[in-house]
């Protein structure tokens, strides 16, 4: 085997670059592009470690590399070319997805070697039509496609959507028994070693790379796990880090058991969309934060470019299916994706539909109906987008989706309530509050929740704090920064108030129709009936297991009564307000 190291880039001489080609088995190089001072990587994570960006040559009686690297490599990348690969020959260039760290030389390779093929899952080959410039050849693969390099080099391609991009797909070469799966399996690492020869220094690197970017999507891990089940797997080439040779099944192992801890979250949810169409994607986003709020796990998937199979699984195994309305005109995808959550989807599941408003959305209720007619539970009204959302449909959304997860929570905590009997509960529940409303004003959105679970906390400044489940609809609307009113009820007054704030409204709703309020200087509604009010601004936001603590500094307040008193609230157990 042979090794070289070429010279640093001295443009780049302040964050070193290096590129390190390796044999990694017959005919085949690895070609890692070492970023070893990146220190971040997109929002998602910092780095210690940089990163690198690995792409690989196998030289059959055809030739294709596969991935590219990032663009800060360009002049590198194409001055190492010479040594390892005539790109006048290439005839394949296998993108594994078209993240910009592995596609962003795509172009570059192109302009090199125009006779080139592109070979990727359909959603990677219409996104680089979009993303390259100029006209390609291009060969679509599905999941078990194969690709003869000649010499033994017979390519199968594995189709493993959402890890993490929509377009991913492994290859497999069963020549060398290598894998080679880009992020799959990766991490951000960067070192001279081109293997994982020290397993425990890489442990929590290819923990914390599956925590972000695997883990959220571990049902689909599992399901690409089980496509790749019993292949003599040798060597895993994965497009960052080292690649994976001495402890195969060690990794393969770990994924395994961290997926499938995941997976057993009992209650999980797939929302659709249409990427690209209307405001799919970022109504999705929206609903699944709200089912996150309530505990319940939420897999995000894109209707056009999801694999039928793949579909099939996470349909089966979901508790509860949001579908955004994809465009009548995408028809052969979309539809087929349709009919095969319709074909797969059972009565045990909870359903949420939403409009995507694109101007030409697939009709909604005859799909409501269909889904009722099967015996889904609807857990939210459909919701209809007319115009571009603003922030009180946003608002909707996120409401939704907590409705939804708390429908599908209701067991546990009705669970949780029933569980009284213990001393310690009884002692707990000796604690007693105060009663209040608690209200925000956010331009057109509005919200309102009672609570007991208050107390002054500090003196200088005046300060207090408050319990605030992580499902509540208000929640969103209490970030560091935003104001609200504490409203302080009366003794003699607060059944009326509390039978209101009690009730179950739906997404969206004005919580405070048939309530006599009035503005705050803060904007947010004093109570006609309170006792007093405080105008509060939020300082800190500390998270503690199921609840929020808010602290907020008191601004101003003012006591409608004098003489009257506040109203208490007195419990039995302390696992209830
Ligand atoms: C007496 C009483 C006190 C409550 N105190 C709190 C509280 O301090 N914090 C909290 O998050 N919820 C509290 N709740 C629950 C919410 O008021 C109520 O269930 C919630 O407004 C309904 O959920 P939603 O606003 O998310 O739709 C209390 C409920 C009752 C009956």
């Amino acid at each position: 085997m042979t090794t070289s190291s070429l010279p640093i880039n001295p443009v780049s001489a302040q964050k070193r670059c290096t590129i390190q080609s390796q044999e990694i088995g017959a005919e085949t190089i690895t070609l890692r592009c070492l970023d070893w001072d990146r220190d971040r990587f997109n929002i998602e994570f910092g780095l210690d470690n940089g990163t690198t960006y690995n792409s690989f040559v196998i030289k059959g009686k055809k030739t294709a590399l596969i991935d590219t690297s990032h663009i800060k490599f360009q002049d590198l990348y194409r001055d190492a070319f010479p040594h390892h690969l005539d790109l006048t020959t290439l005839d394949y260039l296998i993108v594994s997805h078209t993240e910009p760290d592995h596609s962003g030389l795509v172009e570059e390779v192109l302009e090199l070697a125009p006779q080139v093929t592109v070979v990727g899952a359909k959603v990677a080959i219409q996104f680089l039509e979009n993303m390259v410039h100029r006209p390609f050849k291009s060969q679509t693969v599905k999941q078990g496609d194969c690709l003869d390099l000649g010499d033994g080099h017979e390519l199968t391609f594995v189709s493993a959507p959402n890890l993490h991009w929509p377009d991913t797909i492994l290859t497999y070469d069963r020549k060398t028994h290598i894998l080679f799966t880009c992020d799959v399996f990766g991490m951000h690492y960067c070192n001279d070693l081109t293997y994982d020869d020290e397993a425990d220094l890489l442990t929590p690197h290819f923990q914390y790379y599956y925590d972000c970017l695997m883990r959220p999507n571990a049902r689909s891990v599992l399901s690409a796990l089980k496509r790749i089940d019993g292949w003599d797997v040798q060597t895993i080439a994965t497009g960052h880090g080292p690649l994976l040779k001495h402890h195969i099944e060690d990794w393969i192992s770990l994924y395994r058991e961290w997926s499938e801890q995941q997976a057993k979250v009992s209650q999980w949810v797939v929302v659709f969309y249409e990427e690209g169409y209307g405001h799919g994607n970022s109504l999705a986003q929206r609903i699944a934060q709200g089912i996150k709020k309530t505990g319940v796990d939420v897999e995000r998937v894109d209707l056009a470019s999801t694999d039928l199979h793949g579909l099939r699984e996470l349909v089966q195994m979901a508790t509860g299916l949001v579908i955004g309305m994809p465009a009548q005109s995408n028809r052969t995808t979309t539809a087929t994706a349709l009919s095969t959550i319709l074909a797969t989807a059972h009565a045990k599941q909870a359903i949420g539909l939403f409009e995507s408003g694109g101007g030409e959305d697939e009709p909604i209720y005859p799909l409501r109906n269909t889904l009722q007619g099967m015996g889904l539970v609807e857990a939210f009204p459909p919701i209809l987008v007319k115009q571009p959302p603003d922030s009180p449909l946003v608002q909707l959304c996120e409401e939704a989706g907590a409705d939804l997860g708390q429908w599908l929570m209701r067991d546990r905590t009705i669970k949780q309530i029933k569980a009284l009997d213990t001393d310690l509960e009884r002692a707990l529940g000796r604690l007693s509050g105060g009663l209040y409303i608690l209200t925000v004003q956010q331009g057109e959105v509005s919200s309102a929740m009672l609570a007991s679970w208050v107390t002054q906390a500090s003196m200088e400044p005046l300060g207090v704090a408050i319990a605030v489940a992580k499902d509540r609809a208000i929640e969103s609307l209490l970030q560091v920064g935003d104001r609200f009113v504490l409203n302080i009820l009366e003794e003699d007054n607060v059944q009326h108030l509390m039978r209101h704030f009690l009730k179950r409204f739906p997404p969206g709703a004005d919580r405070f129709t048939g309530i006599k309020v009035y503005p705050a200087k803060n904007g947010a509604q004093i109570l006609a009936d309170a006792l007093a009010y405080l105008e509060c601004q939020i300082t800190h936001r500390m998270e503690v297991h199921d609840h929020w603590i808010i602290y907020s500094t008191v601004e101003a307040g003012r006591v409608s009564k004098l003489e009257a008193l506040t109203a208490v609230h007195r419990r039995k157990v302390g696992n209830h307000y």
